[in-house]
């Protein structure tokens, strides 16, 4: 099948709405189209259904306690550990079974298979080492960990023993690092000493050093050997520094008993950007998240334990925590971790992998199809890809083109397509359709999943009509949700609810979710979500505050001001343009873009790197001197120019535009 067939192409363009394939339908988990009627009408008592895909330690008494809203507890009264049931459970079962295959660079090493057994072991012997290292139930552990199977296993040992881990993405910088460790008071650290990008090693344990360096506590470090002696950086670990064979090694073999996590204990924080340059610590419970991730993994991406199932996001990050390690693995199934690029050594990768492993499902980011695609057929074709049964995006917005030619050239029309909408907050999937009942339509995410309640309201709240832009609410709490802002209820209320909330109302039904996404609904209930209406904007599918890359830029000397919003990119969804004013003296050169560039890479990492740092004599404000970011994007984007009316400085907006343009030449 190649890209030019142009009568393929023609019926392709043509298609607004794709059946589910029928062989796919046969064998899906969820098939019954009356269960969205079903979880209405029992509404919340329809969450029971995931509740008992775990097993708990003590039952719950109450499905939903919304006594106090927006503060809702799940499953109260119920008690249970996310490691046993992540491992021990499968033990009987499945305990030969592989539970992580891991792919890693460079490739000539050999993959690593952990075993259900395997895994198990080395989670209770991390464990071990944690407790010895003094970690206790409800100490904060942070990971800044590359993609290497440690990773995993050091949140399951934590979740064994009660400690929340806080996973810091290892592409974030060593600022980043230390602002999150500071936030959560965490005096424990996972890390490597470093870890191969498109087969070069990077030492990471120098940026760790680096952000520790900044952290105002004493603190304690393990640090997985992953480059070993062969590219290795020779680093020597300091006091409170410990290796991570060492510590294994030192208690081999031990096993640590499961502590028992009342429903509403907190498995995990995970900082996100948001409005202010202050990363946000969104908090998620043992009970109500792991049902929801359970849940969420057995009906929409359709995960059996016999399954190889293939996600190829960062652990870093929320897709891997849910549908990486808690989901997959809480199903029993074979999770498939790769360490790399798509792009490397040869931009067939992830197809070789598919074949190798004999991939099942493979979730995973518009940006890489949208790369695929412009790559070209050639690489999936070299490969094997009939093993896959269903694919998945998860993200951002996939245009309709993007979705045609993965259904097509990956899933060679006979695997659904799931574009899956949710967040960080929202703990898994919330709008998509069930691949086995819903037809699919390109571009649209798809109706809320049984039991959601969503709606795309206007400004005052009310419903809009079919078609008309709006924006996105969920109306009904739901068991994966956040339960709050770490240590700042209130910043949690202000930013999710007051928006479209009676605040003063302990009536459940008086409070509403906004996730601030805009979106639009069709007749049929597909929801196509339009993007952030926040200061956030999505590069690669990697949530970053517009704030937080302001602040890394005013902070460079010779820098008076500056404004970053997002433009539109074809592979990236959107880049980050930077619109900056200068001190008076300071000249506007090359040198002095890079060294803007650069102190937005230490502050964040390199995925907050500027694509074009523009600089402007002023910026466009209104007379209140709020800066007009809309024009910005329009200007970014080489758009019509909306409305400048409002503006004190109308001009300015032309002449930025044209030096812009000047850029471009
Ligand atoms: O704007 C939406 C977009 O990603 C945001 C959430 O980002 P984050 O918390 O980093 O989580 C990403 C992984 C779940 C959302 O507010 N988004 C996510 N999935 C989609 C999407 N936009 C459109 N379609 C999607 N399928």
């Amino acid at each position: 099948m190649s890209d030019t067939d142009p009568e393929l192409e023609a019926r392709l363009a043509e298609a607004d709405e794709f059946e589910p394939p029928e062989a796919f339908v046969e064998q899906a988990n969820v098939v019954d189209p009356e269960l969205y009627e079903t979880f209405e009408e029992n509404w919340p008592d329809c969450w029971e259904r995931a509740a008992a895909l775990l097993d708990w330690t003590e039952p719950y008494d109450e499905v939903l306690d919304d006594s106090n809203p927006p503060f809702y507890e799940w499953f109260t009264g119920g008690s249970l550990n996310a490691s046993a049931n992540c491992l021990d459970r499968h033990l009987e079962a499945r305990g030969d079974e592989p539970a992580i295959e891991w792919v890693g660079e460079p490739t000539d090493e050999a993959n690593r298979t952990y075993t259900y057994n395997d895994l198990h072991r080395r989670v209770n012997e991390f464990a071990a080492g944690l407790r010895e290292l003094g970690v206790g139930e409800d100490d904060v552990v942070t990971m800044y960990m590359p993609m290497i199977p440690e990773l995993p296993i050091a949140m399951l040992a934590c979740a064994r023993i009660g400690a929340p881990h806080s996973v810091v993405f290892a592409g974030f910088s060593a600022d980043a690092l230390a602002t999150r460790m500071a936030a959560a008071d965490s005096e424990y650290l996972v890390t490597a000493d470093g870890y191969y990008r498109r087969g070069d090693p990077l030492d990471h344990f120098a940026k760790a050093t680096e952000g520790l360096a900044e952290v105002p506590h004493e603190t304690t470090t393990v640090v997985v050997d992953r480059l070993r002696e062969r590219d290795g950086f020779g680093h020597d670990l300091g006091a409170g520094q410990y290796d991570w064979e060492t510590l294994l090694t030192d208690h081999a073999g031990e096993t640590v008993e499961p502590v028992a996590r009342d429903a509403e204990d907190m498995l995990f924080l995970m900082y996100t950007s948001g409005t202010t340059g202050e990363p946000k610590g969104v908090k998620h419970t043992t009970g109500g998240y792991l049902s929801w991730v359970s849940w969420t993994a057995q009906a929409v991406l359709d995960v059996k334990p016999e399954d190889t199932y293939f996600c190829s996001a960062d652990i870093g990050w929320i897709t891997g925590h849910s549908y990486i390690v808690y989901g997959p693995l809480a199903l029993g199934t074979t999770s498939v971790m790769y360490e790399g690029t798509p792009d490397y050594p040869d931009r067939d990768r992830l197809w070789e992998i598919v074949e190798d492993v004999e991939a099942t499902q493979l979730y995973t980011a518009p940006t890489a199809i949208r790369a695929f695609m412009k790559w070209g057929t050639e690489y999936p074709d070299r490969h094997d890809l009939s093993s896959l049964r269903l694919l998945g995006t998860v993200g951002e917005p996939i245009n309709p083109r993007a979705w045609k030619w993965y259904y097509t050239h990956v899933g060679d029309e006979s695997c659904p397509v799931v574009d899956t909408w949710w967040q960080t907050e929202t703990g898994g999937t919330m709008l998509t359709t069930l691949p086995g009942i819903g037809a699919m339509k390109p571009g649209a995410a798809g109706p809320p999943l049984p039991g959601v309640d969503a709606q795309v309201v206007d400004a005052e709240g009310e419903p809009v009509d079919a078609g008309e832009a709006g924006y996105l609410t969920l109306q009904k709490p739901w068991p994966g949700m956040l339960r709050t802002l770490y240590r700042n209820d209130e910043r949690f209320v202000e930013e999710y609810w007051a928006t479209y909330s009676d605040t003063d109302s302990d009536d459940p039904d008086d409070w509403v979710y906004f996730p601030e996404d805009g979106a639009k609904v069709d007749g049929d209930g597909y929801v196509t979500v339009l993007g952030r209406v926040d200061d956030v904007i999505n590069v690669s599918g990697h949530r970053l505050g517009t704030m937080e890359i302001e602040s890394a830029i005013v902070g460079v000397e010779g820098v008076a001001e500056a404004a970053v919003v997002g433009g539109a990119h074809d592979v990236k969804g959107e880049a980050v343009y930077a619109y900056v004013i200068t001190e008076d003296g300071q000249t506007e050169s090359e040198a002095f873009r890079e060294e803007i560039v650069a102190a937005v890479e230490d502050a964040i990492g390199p995925i907050a790197r500027p694509e074009r740092v523009v600089f402007t004599p002023e910026l466009p404000k209104t007379r209140s001197g709020k800066i007009m970011r809309r024009l910005l994007e329009d200007v970014a984007n080489d758009a019509e120019l909306g409305d400048t009316s409002t503006l004190r400085n109308p001009d300015v907006v032309e002449d930025i535009r044209d030096a812009v343009r000047g850029d471009d030449d």
